[in-house]
């Protein structure tokens, strides 16, 4: 049975949610599941913009067909090419043989890599290019590295709907709602929304603060993502998140404690610290396990705060494995302008501290408090006045920074 919704008088979404899906990519986890937005609009034409996963592929077909009621597709915009997007466009064009499909030059290209005959229906578009459907008119802009290559937005000028491709996407089904302002965004989204930003789109920041720029000379009425909510009020929130986050300025000034430990020691050195903050009056403290919490809350929680503290313990003469791919991440994420503070623990040759800040000396403006504590083996009274002072420094670093 289908399942969609309206978003304009003539405009409808048909995309599917998947709940059974464990990890995103093959590597995120997603708990509460994801959307995979699709929308159809009914104009002289018959538009559908972006397919769907095929994991939804039969909801998102039976959805498209009850919204055309026996009209034909006259065209397939494709503003992504990655396959949880475009996995279903081969059955479009198996049932509306004569669909035209509208995209890049390089979204082509990937089309053929993925085994797609399009050839003959195809229609290439570059920036700034213009169709008419007829009441409605869209010029397509592109939008390269956000988040592959190909990538392009369109905004349809006569409704000032933006079709932004993976921008302004989220983690989560959307459960019956559509719409930002049907669902408690700020309390129950936010969190998913950057985690899906930052690990998936993280990286490009500069090519997404090129797409926000494009996107303040017009007049944005609804931002349609490809995951997510529709955005139809508050848009200069969500503007505001991605400004945030694609130039890794800390959304909060608070402290992300995140610790590697084996037997507990570390564990209690990072508690330590936490306490001394909080005795100290900083109250914005969130303590991680970084063996327990898949890497890509952290990464979410990186982006989110403006001072990082890493406690490892040293493993095998290197950085504990947990830890290192934490650190490594960040770095393959672009996160910078941050304050990190670094601890270490080693019974016979710590070696974490200085693996760690070799890497952090590899990314741009990140400033380590120039106080390491060395736990040796457990915290002991000299190791406990190191984290107290060690707290003072992050704190005093907090006037002086964001
Ligand atoms: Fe949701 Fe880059 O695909």
């Amino acid at each position: 049975m289908h399942c969609v919704r309206k978003v304009t008088e003539d405009l409808f979404w048909v995309g599917g949610n998947d709940k059974r899906l464990h990890l995103f990519e093959n590597i995120h986890p997603i708990e509460d599941g994801v959307s995979y937005n699709s929308y159809l609009l009914l104009d002289e034409k018959t538009v559908l913009f972006d397919t769907a996963d095929w994991s939804v592929g039969r909801q998102f077909i039976e959805n498209v067909e009850y919204v055309l009621n026996g009209r034909k597709l006259d065209y397939m915009v494709i503003n992504h090419m990655e396959p949880d997007h475009c996995a279903s466009m081969e059955e479009i064009i198996l049932r509306y043989p004569d669909v035209k499909i509208v995209s890049t030059e390089k979204a082509l290209m990937l089309m053929h890599q993925f085994n797609y005959t399009v050839d003959e229906n195809f229609i290439q578009v570059a920036e700034g290019d213009t169709m008419s459907f007829g009441k409605h008119n869209v010029v397509f802009v592109e939008a390269p590295m956000v988040h592959w290559p190909e990538a392009m937005v369109t905004f349809d000028t006569t409704d000032g709907v933006l079709f932004s491709a993976d921008a302004f996407g989220s983690f989560k089904s959307l459960d019956g709602a559509l719409f930002a302002d049907e669902v408690d965004f700020d309390g129950e989204w936010l969190n998913e929304a950057r985690r899906y930003y930052t690990n998936i789109v993280g990286k490009y920041g500069p090519e997404v603060m090129d797409l926000l720029k494009k996107a303040q000379t017009i007049d944005i009425k609804i931002i349609c993502p490809l995951h997510g909510p529709v955005w139809r009020k508050d848009i200069g929130y969500i503007l505001d998140k991605y400004i945030h986050w694609a130039t890794y300025t800390p959304e909060e000034k608070g402290v992300l404690i995140c610790y590697a430990s084996m037997y507990g020691n570390t564990e209690n050195a990072a508690h330590i610290l936490a306490t001394k903050l909080h005795e100290k009056g900083m109250h914005k403290v969130h303590m991680y396990d970084v063996s327990k919490t898949h890497v890509s809350y952290l990464i979410g929680e990186a982006f989110k705060y403006s001072h990082l503290a890493l406690l490892s313990v040293t493993y095998n003469l290197n950085v504990f494995p947990a830890m290192e791919n934490f650190v490594q991440d960040m770095k393959r994420l672009n996160l910078q302008k941050r304050v990190v503070a670094v601890v270490e623990n080693g019974s016979w040759a710590p070696q974490a501290s200085v693996l760690i800040n070799e890497t952090l000396d590899e990314m741009k403006q990140m400033t380590v408090i120039n106080e390491e504590v060395s736990v040796l083996s457990s915290v002991s009274k000299m190791t406990e006045s190191e984290l107290d002072s060690l707290a003072d420094s992050i704190i005093e670093s907090m006037s002086q920074s964001y």
